[in-house]
């Protein structure tokens, strides 16, 4: 009986820790810094410098945005914990060589903090897109350094509700390759931005 009451326990326990609302899935750099979520997953590789592997696909945490399905990163957004972020006081417009229209622009603590050098696996960013006026956000494009590299090394995500779904996934093929990557090689060489490595804005 003792025994049975245990097991049972063991395993509601266990249910428990699986069930953790909140808490990204996969290996990612920041779960052991979320309040309440276990330590990083045994068997999640260490993403100490020098590690070029790609972390598991998450629905994103308060640092990081999703690089998972397209619902996942619809709902990141809407939940807005990236406003928290280091982020430009209003809408400006574009600044050239920038196709994204008047915009928004959010840096998370990672890649706000970092120096020269190549940005360090789990600096994001986040761009929110404005209409003619400035006042509706229409559309997000987002970043998040997922590995060591150059731009392969970035997940990429465009949508807006003109275009729907631009770009979503690594800069390694697609149209974050085609479209993202080639543009923000350019960063680094321009007095018009602050970043560079992938970087055109770093705010902080
Ligand atoms: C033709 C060049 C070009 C292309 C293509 C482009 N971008 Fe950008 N992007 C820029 C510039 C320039 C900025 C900085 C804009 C500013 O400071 O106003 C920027 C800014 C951003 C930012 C904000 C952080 C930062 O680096 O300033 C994100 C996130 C972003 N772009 C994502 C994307 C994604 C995702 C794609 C592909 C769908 C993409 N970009 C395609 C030029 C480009």
């Amino acid at each position: 009986m003792k025994t049975n009451l245990l097991s049972i326990l063991e395993t509601s326990m266990l249910s428990g820790a699986i069930a953790l609302v909140g808490c990204s899935l996969g290996c990612s750099s920041s779960t052991a810094a979320e309040a309440g979520c276990p330590g990083q997953s045994a068997g999640c590789p260490a993403t100490a410098s020098g590690s070029t592997v790609q972390e598991a696909e998450t629905v994103g945490t308060a640092q990081l945005p999703p690089t998972g399905a397209e619902a996942s990163y619809d709902a990141w957004l809407e939940k807005g914990e990236y406003k928290a972020w280091k982020c430009e006081p209003s809408p400006h417009d574009a600044r050239s060589p920038s196709p994204h229209g008047k915009n928004r622009i959010c840096s998370n603590a990672a890649l706000a903090a970092h120096g020269a050098g190549e940005f360090p696996i789990g600096s994001a960013g986040v761009k929110e897109l404005y209409d003619a006026a400035g006042t509706k956000i229409v559309g997000y494009a987002t970043y998040r350094k997922v590995g060591t590299g150059k731009g392969e090394a970035w997940s990429w995500f465009e949508k807006t509700v003109t275009d729907g779904l631009i770009a979503k996934g690594p800069g390694t093929a697609g149209t974050p390759k085609s479209i993202c990557v080639g543009c923000h090689a350019g960063t680094g060489s321009d007095a018009a931005h602050s970043g560079h490595d992938f970087v055109y804005t770093q705010v902080n």
